[in-house]
């Protein structure tokens, strides 16, 4: 017997059940991972509230964590029981103590990364690297806007910002968010609780604005980051966390200077097994070279994955937060 977190409806944390189940085994090409840590993501409290459909109730949630290898099904060449491994794509279920999900959606980690530090960074640092390497691939010297800098996706933006020499505007909601997200690297930050962030991207940018802006907060920033982004440049939407942008008019991109915008997805840049292989390898080198420090702000038991859904919507955590089987 496991246990693991399911819903059977959608609504606030309170419909997060931990209750034990029977795992399943790995069927062909699939591997069953004990999982010995879990990130905490944004987009778990989407598919518990119905945001993001699951494709069933009731549902296992959760697509980020690492652990050991405990069965592999038929036809797995590249993965054996006892291997160390991380994922952050694949199916539901990650808030578990066994998971099973296809073997390529896994990597094998490195020795000197730990499943803390890999539950911590796989689905937040996968998502860093292809927002600052793929979709606008940043050379050097850019000035960027980053909304949500200290939290799990921001602050580890803030570093690999610092690294790329790129000087990253961090929008926070408090002085205390200001501090970590400067500590993180971030070169200046704005904080829209009381500040207006279009102005002082102007002024931080002696007016030319930002090539590129990067917004997981969504519908209430949705207007400010166009206002924000220098004519032709690319507004990447990733993320809803103060709910979705909806209902968008694009003649708004011809008015506010003949911008670009994306909704990009990780699971649509790490979509082949050697795509995932290849960001996770940068992802890694850069933990390993110290240019990545894994910040690991809140962990709470498996059985209190409803306390860190609350305290990640009420915006209280900071960094990286990992529940625990
Ligand atoms: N598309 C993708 O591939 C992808 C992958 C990973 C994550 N994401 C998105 O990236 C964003 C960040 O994810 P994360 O897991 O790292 O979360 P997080 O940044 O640790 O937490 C969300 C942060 O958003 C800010 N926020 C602004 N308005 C908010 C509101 N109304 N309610 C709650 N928070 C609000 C808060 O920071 P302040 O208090 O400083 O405002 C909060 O700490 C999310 O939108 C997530 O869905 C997208």
């Amino acid at each position: 017997m496991a246990m693991r977190i399911q819903f059977s409806h959608h609504g606030g944390p309170d419909v997060l059940e931990y209750t034990d189940y029977n795992p399943i085994a790995p069927g062909p090409n699939e591997v069953r991972v004990q999982n010995q840590a879990i990130g905490l993501n944004f987009i778990d409290t989407y598919f518990r509230s119905g945001l993001y459909p699951p494709p069933a109730l009731p549902s296992g949630l959760g697509t980020e964590g690492a652990g050991i290898v405990e069965a592999v099904g038929a036809g797995v060449s590249h993965l054996q029981v006892g291997d160390r491994v991380a994922y952050a794509t694949g199916p539901l279920g990650a808030y578990s103590d066994l998971h099973v999900l296809p073997a390529d959606k896994l990597v094998k980690l490195p020795d000197a990364t730990s499943f803390e530090q890999a539950a911590a960074v796989m689905l937040k640092g996968l998502t860093v690297h292809y927002l600052l390497r793929q979709t606008f691939p940043l050379k050097g010297g850019e000035t960027v806007l980053f909304h949500a800098a200290a939290g799990g996706v921001g602050s580890l933006a803030c570093q690999w910002a610092k690294a790329l020499g790129v000087k990253l505007i961090g929008t926070v909601s408090s002085a205390e968010k200001a501090a970590r997200a400067k500590e993180q690297g971030a070169w200046a930050t704005i904080d829209y609780s009381h500040e207006n962030v279009a102005q002082r991207v102007l002024e931080l940018t002696d007016g030319a604005k930002c090539p590129v802006v990067y917004d997981g907060v969504g519908k209430d920033t949705w207007e400010t980051s166009l206002d924000c982004v220098a004519p032709r440049g690319l507004l990447v939407s990733f993320g809803n966390a103060s709910g979705a942008v909806t209902g968008v008019n694009l003649g708004i991109l011809a008015q506010k200077g003949s911008l670009f915008v994306t909704r990009p997805t990780l699971a649509g840049y790490a979509d082949t097994p050697q795509r995932l292989q290849w960001m996770a390898d940068e992802l890694f080198a850069m933990i390993t070279s110290g240019q990545l420090q894994v910040d690991i702000s809140q962990r709470f038991a498996l059985k209190d994955a409803a306390a860190a859904q609350t305290a990640l919507s009420a915006r209280q955590t900071t960094g990286s937060t990992i529940l625990l089987p």
